[in-house]
């Protein structure tokens, strides 16, 4: 039984109809950290069977600059689901590492997703369990079943808000995507990004922010991404090249916060040591740093690693 890389960097999660062969070839070279092809909403229903073996065609063809290659299959109340999981697993296993999974509702959503792909790579020869599970957190019953779904699976990889169905399953008073509806003057998505960060962080998987739906307002752009970030989330899916620089550089420790994570954690190794005098709280010039300082020191330069700096 292989395991899932639960860590793999997704600063940046590019969508890409799964209907359009010309969006899929511009994706291919784009210097995101996941793509995901998408059979679910960005692909109308009378294409989505040509879409299946599209991506099939595409995740075998390789040539992907993203460390995560993902596809999006339809919801599991559908009649598409079954189908694009076997068609994609069975065509593509060796080429996908992850499904991503929307409108997740409970646990049973996952469960039943984590025993299809052991069937298919059991029937099919594929190393058991490398797949992994992206969950969707994206409507009222979802959220309240956080808790359970981050734990339905050792599948599980990342949950990821996804604020346009959301806002629709709660009758949010807004269409702008990723925007702050008018008429509320503090934060309406904190609340729904604490649930979602804290469920993810007590399962130990990583929190998605979803997308930003003006794609040319830059600015709003990393601005959105630069709330869920402060918070502690991963990442945030880009609809547009535009978007993918912001993402990177926003879910990126800045060089100096990761210089200074690397300087508490080797201070903080030597003056543990016998030769440091095994002490728990020193100075770090002007600042006291402790135990928790190290936990801390210890996600930033996690991140900053795994972005290169
Ligand atoms: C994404 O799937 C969303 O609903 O925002
Ligand atoms: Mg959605």
């Amino acid at each position: 039984m292989s395991t899932v890389d639960r860590w793999r960097s997704r600063r940046s999660c590019l969508a890409v109809p799964g209907s359009s062969a010309r969006f899929i070839e511009k994706a291919r070279g784009l210097p995101v950290d996941e793509v995901f092809l998408d059979l679910e909403d960005a692909c109308a229903p009378l294409e989505k069977e040509a879409a299946r073996s599209r991506i099939v065609e595409a995740l075998n063809g390789g040539g992907w600059r993203a460390g995560v290659r993902a596809v999006r299959v339809n919801d599991v109340t559908t009649q598409w689901t079954y189908r694009d999981v076997v068609t994609v697993v069975e065509g593509a296993g060796a080429n996908l590492d992850c499904l991503l999974l929307p409108k997740v509702r409970d646990a049973g959503h996952v469960r039943w997703l984590d025993v299809l792909l052991t069937q298919i790579e059991q029937a099919v020869g594929l190393p058991v369990g490398r797949i992994g599970i992206e969950a969707q957190i994206e409507d009222a019953a979802g959220l309240s079943r956080v808790d359970e779904i981050a734990a339905a699976s050792p599948r599980l990889e990342a949950l990821v808000f996804g604020p346009a169905d959301f806002m629709a399953s709660i009758n949010m008073k807004s269409l702008a995507v990723g925007q702050q509806p008018p008429g509320y003057s503090a934060d309406a998505f904190h609340y729904v990004l604490m649930r979602i960060l804290t469920a993810a962080r007590a399962n130990d998987v990583q929190a998605i922010d979803g997308p930003f739906l003006q794609v040319r307002d830059v600015e709003g752009f990393r601005e959105s991404a630069a709330r869920s970030a402060a918070l502690g989330f991963d990442g945030k899916w880009v609809l547009h090249p535009a978007q993918v620089d912001a993402a990177n550089e926003v879910y990126s420790p800045g060089q100096d916060d990761y210089d200074h994570a690397e300087l508490i954690l080797d201070a903080y190794e030597w003056h543990t040591s016998d030769a440091g005098g095994r002490r728990g709280a020193v100075m770090l010039g002007d600042e006291m740093i402790d135990e928790a300082s190290r936990k801390m020191a210890l996600v930033v330069a996690a991140k900053g690693r795994r972005a290169g700096l």
